[in-house]
């Protein structure tokens, strides 16, 4: 089964080609970091328009890299939620026109779902159930995946997502636009004991995560030496920051995969490409025995690819939209199209 996915739900503009789910044929993306990186963050406006502009010419580049004619497509997949909703709508009305124009099925497909799969498309062998956690610019959550779309939240972040304290902590020190990877570049050299961070846990919810706290202690720490006239050790902070959110995450997880009796374990989304974190679980799934699923950068983040490997999943369950789908801007994982 050939399926061409496409997502927009942020500031990437992304079309992949996938065959049988697991196969990436072509996966083209355009991402737009740079228009946004002088507003310190993304624009919903400038985002959707951006999508518009580009969405034409990216299919057509996938198609042709996969070396796959429109009339060999068996259906389109696409983002339908959560994010953007202006940006959601671009690729749902381009996935419309698509679907229906070659006659093919219309496939709905929740976008961390999407990053879930990112680690189907890394690991052939990999299969449910195992327990993963998601942490991207706007979600973290941790998940049993109990099948291919029986997804059940074990815990999720009470406030803001792993990601905004990257991205804010970076808009402080001046870092640009996205915030993760220069501030994991630059922990590199830094004494991660040096700032000491909150990591709250929250009463009766030993899975669930906050981290808006966490966020404006990186704030005050800068705004406080900015009044005093001190100077940041900004390699520090960078490093503290990312052991923090690192505290925050493993635990949880190799918790939850005791108590789900998981001997698998995966990490998902823009802020699974962390190099602290991602070391962390290595050294975390040794200790507990654990297997541990990472999939490679360019899968971290958001791209199509995953899209149509969950959509292929979300097919085979019976996943299939009309032309009156609409984008939603939030949705619960576990909940169905
Ligand atoms: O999954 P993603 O590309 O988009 C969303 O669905 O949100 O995640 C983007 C987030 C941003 O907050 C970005 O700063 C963060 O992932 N990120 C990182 C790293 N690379 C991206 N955070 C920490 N360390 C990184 N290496």
């Amino acid at each position: 089964m050939i399926i061409l996915s496409i997502e927009t739900s942020c500031d990437e503009t992304a079309i992949a080609v996938m065959r049988n789910g697991r196969e990436t044929l072509s996966s083209e993306l355009y991402s737009q970091a740079d228009k946004h990186a002088i507003y310190g963050g993304v624009v919903p406006e400038i985002a959707s328009r951006n999508h518009a502009a580009t969405i034409g010419h990216l299919a057509e580049l996938a198609l042709k890299n996969a070396g796959i004619a429109k009339k060999d497509l068996d259906a389109i997949a696409v983002t339908a939620a959560p994010g953007l909703i202006g940006a959601l709508l671009v690729g749902v009305s381009f996935a419309k026109g698509l679907a229906m124009a070659l006659g093919i099925p219309l496939i709905p497909v929740h976008h961390i779902r999407g990053h879930i799969a990112a680690n189907y498309i890394a690991y052939p062998e990999l299969e449910p159930p195992f327990l993963c956690v998601i942490v991207s610019g706007g979600n973290s959550i941790i998940a049993d995946v109990r099948g291919y779309t029986d997804i059940h939240i074990v815990g999720r972040s009470r406030d803001d997502a792993a990601g905004e304290c990257f991205d804010k902590a970076a808009r402080v020190l001046g870092l640009g636009y996205p915030g993760g990877p220069a501030l994991d570049r630059l922990s590199a050299g830094g004494d991660d004991t040096l700032y000491a961070l909150p990591s709250p846990a929250i009463d009766s919810a030993p899975y669930d995560m906050s981290f808006s706290g966490l966020k404006t202690a990186v704030v005050n720490i800068v705004h406080n030496a900015e009044q005093k006239g001190e100077t940041i050790d900004t390699a520090s902070l960078a490093a503290s920051l990312a052991k923090t959110v690192s505290t925050i995450l493993v635990p949880r997880v190799v918790l939850a995969a005791k108590e789900f009796s998981r001997s698998k374990i995966a990490i998902a989304g823009g802020v699974a490409a962390n190099s602290r974190i991602r070391a962390d679980f290595l050294e975390a799934a040794e200790k507990h025995n654990l297997t541990l699923f990472t999939p490679p950068l360019a899968l971290c983040g958001d791209n199509a690819a995953m899209i149509g490997c969950q959509g292929f999943y979300e097919y085979r369950a019976g996943v299939c939209a009309g032309m009156n789908l609409d984008a939603r801007a939030t949705m619960n994982v576990s909940e169905a199209f």
